[in-house]
């Protein structure tokens, strides 16, 4: 059993550290000073005392860093040049996109250092705690830590997969493509619904979304289905008449999911290149700058 402070308690730690209290270990504080920090510690915390970042910083055998990622690198700092951090404690952070370098000012004073990143999305309530089975965890750590990294994912719920430190920065651009642009191809695709006269853009999008969604983590690219890898030139016309009139806005990232979708339909050879000439020129005149723009 592992004494835990949380630095702080936002979505993450309190979620992490209320996960972390069931599988036996002591939180013995917390920081936080929102309404929304404090709220979420006695909600997913109930007990734990609220203490200054240093404090509880000192208190502790582990320390989490659930800390917004650009303010890491300053928290960091601010609690090793404080001698708040001490030789054999563990220091975790659960950011994705840095590794260990963060973590430089307390592997200095002799801190077992560790990047542990949840590759899941929270809402900071307990809806969260069983999101955690099966999640998989983003580690970086030295050999020294391996396996109380691994321990704690398991004691999580979740799933490890070792990340290079070189590499933090891919994998968390990879998470974030594809979960974060999901939002947002999702939220276009329920407003050209709409704007088309649908009662129920997310009813009649969601059987379609979840089949696409398997068939593409289980096959790839050859899920792929539709105008572009039928090479149906009409069609991609038509869409892009159809979403300028309607949904301009949207038609900045259509045409650019529509050239990707089309380069790795040609890769694999399922679009003939003259096939795909007649899309990307269609693509191409769909955003190319008016003449009157043109004259400038
Ligand atoms: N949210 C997600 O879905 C998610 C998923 C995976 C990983 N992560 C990673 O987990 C980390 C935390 O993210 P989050 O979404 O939990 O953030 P969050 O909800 O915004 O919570 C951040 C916490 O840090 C505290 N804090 C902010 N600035 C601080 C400072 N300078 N010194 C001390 N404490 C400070 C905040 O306290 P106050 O409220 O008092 O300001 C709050 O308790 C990030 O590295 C993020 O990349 C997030």
């Amino acid at each position: 059993m592992l004494s835990i402070g949380v630095v702080g308690a936002g979505k993450v730690g309190a979620v992490l550290a209320a996960r972390l209290r069931e599988a036996g270990h002591e939180i013995i504080a917390a920081a936080g000073e929102s309404d929304a920090s404090r709220d979420r510690a006695a909600a997913l915390l109930p007990g734990v005392p609220l203490m200054k970042p240093s404090a509880v910083a000192r208190s502790c055998d582990l320390l989490l860093l659930t800390v917004p990622d650009d303010m890491l690198p300053n928290v960091v700092r601010v609690l090793a040049d404080s001698g708040s951090l001490r030789e054999g404690q563990y220091v975790v952070h659960t950011s994705g996109r840095h590794g260990l370098a963060v973590l430089a000012p307390a592997a200095a004073v002799g801190a077992h250092v560790i990047a542990l990143h949840p590759a899941m999305t929270f809402t900071g309530t307990s809806v969260d705690l069983e999101r955690l089975d099966g999640c998989v965890f983003g580690l970086t750590a030295g050999p020294d830590e391996r396996l109380l990294a691994e321990d704690l994912v398991r004691e999580l719920g979740g799933r490890p997969t070792w990340v290079p430190e070189e590499m933090r920065g891919l994998y968390h651009a990879g998470l974030a493509h594809g979960a974060n642009h999901l939002v947002t191809l999702v939220s276009e695709a329920m407003d050209l619904l709409a704007a088309a006269g649908s009662a129920d853009p997310a009813g009649t999008l969601r059987p379609l979304l979840e089949a696409a969604l398997d068939n593409a983590l289980e096959r790839g690219d050859a899920a792929l289905t539709g105008p572009i890898v039928r090479g149906d030139v009409q069609t991609v016309k038509a869409h892009l008449e159809d979403i300028k009139a309607n949904r301009p806005d949207t038609l900045p990232s259509y045409v650019a999911m529509a050239r990707a979708t089309l380069d790795r339909a040609v890769t694999d050879g399922r679009v003939l290149p003259i096939r795909a000439l007649s899309i990307l020129r269609l693509l191409d005149a769909a955003v190319a700058p008016t003449s009157r723009h043109q004259d400038h």
